[in-house]
């Protein structure tokens, strides 16, 4: 097989082996051996909670889930929210700014309601270290060639849980395009 996931380029020899199919690292999709993509995607997710990082979530299992609600800002930024069952709710910001066509730089900050006491700020900030580390490493195998123009079909191939992202493009495009620009590819 492509080394490529079809979903969002990230490389399948980054992901794992899930029932002998093979799965992509980043978003879960699957793929059997014909080679076609299956999927899940929920807003609500079961995440591993480490005893070191119980104080975070403020629950005491080792699996804890996450409701994750986003939110996109034009151009390059996201609000997400992240509830646990404990009630405590972290809300992490993030802004992405292009540097030239293979890379970016992303700012993280974070709003909580829980206090000091809680949790240390610096367990959270270890742990969202942590956790962008591990997007980083996979994000980098992704395609930075990103298709912009929806038009040009069958180069990714999306689900539901998408609609965010493909409702970003056109209005990139018609940013390029009112600066006089227009996608290219290599
Ligand atoms: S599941 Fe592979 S890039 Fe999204």
């Amino acid at each position: 097989m492509k080394d490529r996931c079809c979903h969002r380029t990230a490389r399948l020899s980054k992901g794992r082996c899930k029932d002998g199919n093979i799965q992509c690292g980043y978003h879960g999709w699957v793929y059997n051996r014909s080679g076609r993509a299956g999927f899940y995607a929920e807003t609500v997710i079961d995440a591993a909670n480490p005893e070191r990082f119980q104080r975070i979530s403020g629950v005491k299992d080792a699996i804890t889930q996450r409701h994750m609600r986003n939110a996109y800002y034009q151009q390059f930024s996201r609000r997400l929210a992240i509830e646990y069952p404990s009630g405590i709710r972290h809300i992490i910001i993030n802004a992405f700014t292009p540097i030239d066509d293979g890379r970016m730089q992303l700012c993280q900050w974070q709003f909580r309601i829980d206090t000091e006491a809680d949790c240390p700020a610096q367990m959270l900030i270890d742990f969202d270290d942590e956790i962008t580390r591990e997007d980083k490493d996979i994000l980098e195998s992704t395609d930075p060639d990103a298709v912009v123009d929806l038009r040009r079909r069958g180069v990714e191939y999306s689900m539901d849980s998408d609609r965010p992202g493909i409702l970003i493009r056109p209005r990139l495009m018609a940013l390029l395009s009112s600066a006089g620009e227009a996608e290219v590819h290599r």
